[in-house]
């Protein structure tokens, strides 16, 4: 059934976090804090800290090197870059462009995505339309941040939270049927709605105060309508497809907070053996924890050609979506 379509399929990914593993054991030094309260409220047990002067495009250098590494392809073929990040180097221009400069790529585009933690999500989302309107052959993604940067290190409500690195996928044009059967992105689904835009946000910003500001957030309420965002796009895909809970083979959802992971797959009916975790490692990385967390688990021979994999984020906006795909 079904008819000949372009599907983008992932031919290799790569990832990069920085030198420094700070333990949570490190924030009691200086905060109202402990190891247990972040261990059981969060599942993070360590975060990776960008060294001074490493920068977003740094940590994203890297990623981009071992995904076209990982792929085995020069940046020759690569017709465009996405670079999802919400902590660019600087407000202009894009950390794409800069990426695309040191990668010694001189042709096609890049540009920055913007959707905080759902960034990696809307930029595959991006990537896919292109290339199956036949606008690019092979799209370099990549989600980067250092949110070090960002985080106000008196606040132990949110700096305990998140952490800096970077990850990337290689999507290649490919043919398919058209059925569930394809390899590669089988169907994406991204949301929001800037109602909740006060529930996390940064309190600066070159138009309105002319200055970089900390992140803020009201994580209780940020918590009370994640599980029913991701839930929604979940469903989505699953609509679109045919597909349901028990034909994936992967879960690898943005890393916030294991217990929202937990709550949504738990609600979604999805086996906890199929749902990767990485922010015990990494914490919240936003728009850098899907490919890091992807990347984690090709590389540890979980995620094998032919699985079914759903990516699923949300955060800051909101914004929220999945992206449903065959590796
Ligand atoms: O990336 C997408 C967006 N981000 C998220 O998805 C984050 C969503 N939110 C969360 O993950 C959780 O709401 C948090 C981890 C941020 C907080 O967990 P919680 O279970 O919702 O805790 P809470 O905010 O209700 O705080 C419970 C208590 C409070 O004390 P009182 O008022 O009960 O006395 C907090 O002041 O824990 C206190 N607390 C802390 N205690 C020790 C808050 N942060 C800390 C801390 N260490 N770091």
């Amino acid at each position: 059934m079904g008819s000949r379509m372009i599907r983008s399929v992932v031919i290799g990914c790569g990832s990069y976090t920085p030198k420094k593993a700070m333990k949570n054991a490190e924030f009691e030094e200086f905060l109202d804090t402990s190891d247990e309260w972040i261990v059981q409220r969060t599942g993070i047990e360590q975060r990776h800290i960008a060294a001074k002067g490493e920068t977003t495009a740094d940590l994203a250098e890297h990623a981009a090197r071992a995904a076209l590494e990982n792929a085995g392809i020069g940046v020759d073929s690569i017709d465009l870059i996405i670079l999802a990040t919400s902590t660019p180097d600087n407000t202009f221009p894009a950390t794409a462009v800069e990426v695309q400069h040191r990668l010694g790529m001189n042709h096609g585009a890049a540009f920055d995505t913007q959707a905080v933690c759902s960034g990696f999500v809307f930029a595959m989302t991006t990537a896919d339309q292109y290339i199956r309107s036949g606008h690019a052959k092979r799209i370099l993604v990549i989600g980067a941040e250092t949110f070090s940067r960002i985080l106000d290190w008196k606040d132990r409500t949110t700096c305990v939270l998140f952490g800096d690195g970077a990850g990337a996928v290689i999507l290649e044009a490919g043919e398919g049927k058209g059925s569930s059967e394809d390899e590669g992105i089988l169907t994406c689904h991204i949301r929001s709605d800037g109602s909740h835009k006060d529930k996390l946000y940064v309190d600066g910003g070159p138009s309105s105060t002319q200055t970089t500001g900390y992140l803020r957030m009201e994580g209780k309420e940020v918590f009370r309508h994640a599980v029913g965002m991701i839930t929604d796009v979940i469903t989505a895909a699953y609509d679109a497809t045919g597909l349901s809970s028990e034909d994936l083979d992967w879960f690898i959802p943005h890393q916030a907070n294991k217990r929202i992971i937990d709550a949504s797959a738990k609600k979604l009916k999805i086996a906890s053996q199929k749902v990767v975790i990485t922010v015990n490692m990494h914490g919240n990385t936003s728009a850098a924890s899907i490919p890091l967390a992807i990347d984690t688990a090709v590389k540890d021979g979980r995620v094998k050609k032919g699985d079914l994999i759903m990516l699923e984020a949300m955060g800051g906006g909101f914004t929220w979506g999945s992206v449903l795909l065959r590796w």
